[in-house]
């Protein structure tokens, strides 16, 4: 199978066999088609898809499928060959993963509120210039925590401060710029917060404010092309996202992420995720916390 678009090597599918059990399903897929949407994914986005992630995954491609009239695997792989332009995005948007909460890994909005913003505040006191990253934003929580936490370290408009919030899937991201979610979803943020950031958008929903939303940027990015982004980051959040990747692009991944900060910027990651044996050019500041090291 052609990738067009891709410089990216081959997956090594030696483990990734896939099964041929999902060949009596309303869709059939066979171990083969498994095995060639593991490629696509890998070589598109870098997500590994081991052999227990195709029944995960039958679920969320059959809705493609049945929402496409395509009878079965074959055939939707072969339109993805054929025409990888017009079904690629809803493709990959259906293989990611896109967990995530208001203030998740809370200890990590902690560490910014009073480590690493005092210490901003001191080395930019001139300046007032500060830019955050957060490199796999999914539906926005994660960039609206970090948003609230600079908003109530920063009040006014004197400090110029831009979260640059990016993901892959062009679904979440939309779902992020709106800044909507239910009433479930905001219970993860204190009231006081909620009441602050937030204003009621119907019955079932809040939604972002303003103020808020006018320090975040979102833009579709894929972590592993290059990326359009000028100037250094003082603080990047790549949470929750190499758990899907192997090591040689975990490697790839920190080595850019390292020119894209600033000396001493700090890095945070998942609470499952390490930077053992994956990059020499951070040091460990505190738990799934790193400071990057000059080259
Ligand atoms: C589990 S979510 C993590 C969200 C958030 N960082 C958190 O920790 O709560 C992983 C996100 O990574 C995104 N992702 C996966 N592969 C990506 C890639 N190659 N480039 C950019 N984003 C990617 C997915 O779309 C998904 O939204």
């Amino acid at each position: 199978m052609t990738v067009p678009g891709t410089t990216r090597s081959t997956f090594d599918v030696g483990s990734v066999k896939g099964s041929n059990t999902f060949l009596n399903k309303e869709f059939p897929m066979s171990g083969k088609n498994f095995q060639q949407i593991s490629e696509l994914a890998y070589q598109h986005s870098g997500i590994v898809l081991i052999d227990r992630k195709q029944d995960m995954i039958y679920g969320r491609l059959a809705r493609r499928l049945r929402k496409l009239g395509i009878a079965n695997f074959d055939l939707y792989l072969q339109q993805l060959d054929e025409n990888w332009e017009a079904e690629g995005t809803s493709f990959l948007n259906a293989i990611t993963t896109n967990k995530t909460a208001f203030f998740r890994e809370n200890h990590h909005f902690e560490h910014l509120a009073k480590t690493i913003i005092p210490n901003l505040k001191i080395k930019y006191k001139t300046s007032k210039r500060i830019r955050v990253w957060s490199a796999a934003a999914s539906t926005g929580e994660e960039p609206y925590s970090i948003a609230m936490v600079f908003k109530e370290a920063f009040p006014g408009k004197a400090w110029d401060i831009k979260i640059l919030a990016t993901d892959i899937d062009s679904d979440v991201l939309a779902k992020a710029q709106a800044g909507v979610y239910t009433n479930e979803r905001v219970e993860g943020i204190e009231a006081a917060r909620l009441r602050k950031w937030f204003k009621k958008y119907d019955a079932e929903h809040y939604q972002a404010n303003d103020s808020l939303k006018s320090i975040l940027q979102f833009k579709q990015l894929n972590l592993l092309e290059p990326w359009p982004i000028r100037g250094q980051f003082d603080v990047v959040f790549c949470r929750n996202v190499i758990i899907y990747f192997d090591l040689k692009t975990q490697k790839t991944l920190f080595q850019n992420i390292h020119q894209h900060m600033v000396d001493d910027a700090c890095l945070y990651i998942g609470h499952s995720e390490t930077l053992l044996n994956v990059s020499e050019q951070f040091k460990s500041y505190g738990l799934t916390i790193y400071k990057r090291l000059q080259s």
